[in-house]
């Protein structure tokens, strides 16, 4: 990404020039951001031929309806993708297809029901006041690294809310393998384009394995600890402990409960910690808007803390959530790979092909989204969403694999950013210039250094 990169301004379009094959393969290891073609912002459905295999990129929601929706049984999870990430997730429920896809969703349905969402704002709310808590006790003018205590704080509440808040587990060491699993999968989606076997080393790899294996040991340590001790807890162990499969009636084995664990903390916390980080940088950059949403919170709460009821009067901020989704989708490309030959948008996709569909193009279409670079959450007032396909807003997915935790998600970063706007004003250096780096999610390659005031 080129230094003059100012990720609200002008954004990333990649180089008319279409980049070779190595020259693609370095850009997926380095940043697979850079690796989209151009096309992928322009065109509705383009194809690319790296190392003689077909690519597709598809960017106009109603090609997305049809790969991720109407046609989604001719697809599968791509094969970079598990590549990538089942040496650490396993065949849970975010890398498996099929059947066993099905009867896992369908095993953790039941703590992703709204009401049950609702139960969790408390403590989200509490997670969220004791970050305040702790920023407030600290000098004026320090600087802190947002995106870290964003991820300190969705880690705390997907423990909390997801395994009755297991205090066993050491979150640091947890939270940092993690990044460093993740840090390794530009190569394994690299590997995965140019055919090269599982075993072909690559730099960082011993760290990635330590990082991977700590967290498989610890997650498979946790869940004999439950079967061992019990709980009355009606948690996502306790559902996972409980889950059948309807076709034979096993249970599932440690080893499946803990990759679905380790896979619902990883998707579960990193993804909105992103999403947090991202909107607090917009909002320093448009104080205007951060303006507004004060004005609100503080006319829903009355300038009391913040209480679960209040949430869903926060009309404002939560489209400025769904804004920042726009701008920032934590997961930026969601790939598959089709199973049988299909046709979409006219283009007949052979068995085995890769379908690339880059959300982050997709929230920039200036047919869609006029000024689309610009931060503006008025874009998802009723009447504006009604007027656009259903498909041109896409952070989590759509479709059968749509994000299980959508409503999680939502509700947990409106509950932060009404919890810690009105105390706390973050700023970074004038100037300051995130850039932009995918690993798997979307994260901003120099941090978010934000120097923190109170209000
Ligand atoms: C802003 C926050 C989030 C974003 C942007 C996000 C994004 C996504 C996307 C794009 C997918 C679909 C991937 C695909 O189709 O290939 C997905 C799937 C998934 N997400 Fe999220 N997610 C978020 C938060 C969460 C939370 C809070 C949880 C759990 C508590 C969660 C758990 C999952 C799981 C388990 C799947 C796999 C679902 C399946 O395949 O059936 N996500 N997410």
């Amino acid at each position: 990404m080129p230094d003059t990169h100012q990720p609200d301004l002008a954004r990333h379009v990649p180089p008319g020039r279409a980049l070779g094959s190595l020259a693609l393969i370095r850009a997926v290891i380095r940043n697979p951001l850079e690796a989209l073609p151009r096309e992928a912002f322009e065109q509705p459905i383009a194809r690319r031929t790296v190392l003689g295999r077909e690519r597709y990129f598809v960017t106009s929601p109603e090609m997305i309806q049809e790969v991720l929706l109407t046609q989604a049984d001719a697809f599968a999870k791509s094969e970079a993708m598990r590549r990538a990430l089942a040496p650490a997730l396993g065949d849970a429920i975010l890398t498996a297809d099929g059947d066993r896809w099905r009867w896992q969703r369908r095993a953790v349905a039941p703590i992703f029901r709204p009401d049950r969402v609702q139960s969790f704002l408390s403590p989200m709310i509490e997670a969220a006041a004791r970050t305040r808590d702790r920023w407030l006790a600290l000098p004026p003018g320090t600087e802190i690294e947002l995106g870290h205590e964003m991820m300190r704080m969705t880690f705390d509440i997907i423990v909390e809310t997801m395994l009755s808040g297991h205090a066993a587990i050491d979150v640091a060491r947890v939270e940092n393998g993690i990044t460093t699993y993740l840090e390794s999968t530009g190569w394994a989606i690299a590997f995965a384009m140019v055919k090269a076997p599982g075993w072909t080393p690559f730099p960082g790899q011993r760290r990635a394995a330590r990082a991977r294996d700590y967290l498989r040991g610890e997650l498979l340590r946790l869940v004999s600890e439950r079967r061992r001790l019990g709980s009355e807890r009606e948690d996502l162990i306790a559902l996972l402990l409980a889950a059948r499969d309807p076709e034979s009636g096993q249970a599932m084995d440690d080893r499946d409960i803990a990759d679905n664990l380790l896979t619902f903390i990883t998707a579960g916390h990193e993804t909105t910690a992103l999403a947090l980080t991202w909107a607090f940088y917009l909002l320093a950059r448009h104080p205007e808007e951060e303006d507004r949403l004060l004005a609100e919170i503080t006319q829903a709460t009355g300038g009391a803390p913040l209480k679960p009821e209040v949430v869903p009067r926060l009309v404002r901020t939560r489209q400025a959530v769904q804004e920042v989704l726009r701008l920032y989708p934590p997961a930026p490309i969601i790939a598959r790979g089709a199973t049988r030959p299909v046709e979409v948008g006219g283009h007949r996709i052979a068995a085995g092909t890769t379908v690339l569909i880059p959300a982050y193009a997709t929230h920039r279409l200036p047919g869609i989204w006029p000024d689309p670079h610009r931060f503006d959450p008025g874009r998802f007032a009723p009447a504006e969403v009604k007027a656009r396909h259903r498909y041109a807003w896409i952070p989590f997915g759509a479709g059968p694999r749509i994000c299980i935790g959508l409503g999680f998600a939502m509700e947990e970063a409106t509950a932060i950013l009404a919890t810690l706007l009105p105390a706390i004003r973050l700023r970074p250096e004038p100037g300051f210039n995130p850039g932009l780096q995918m690993r798997i999610t979307l994260r901003p390659a120099r941090g978010m250094p934000m120097r923190i005031t109170r209000r």
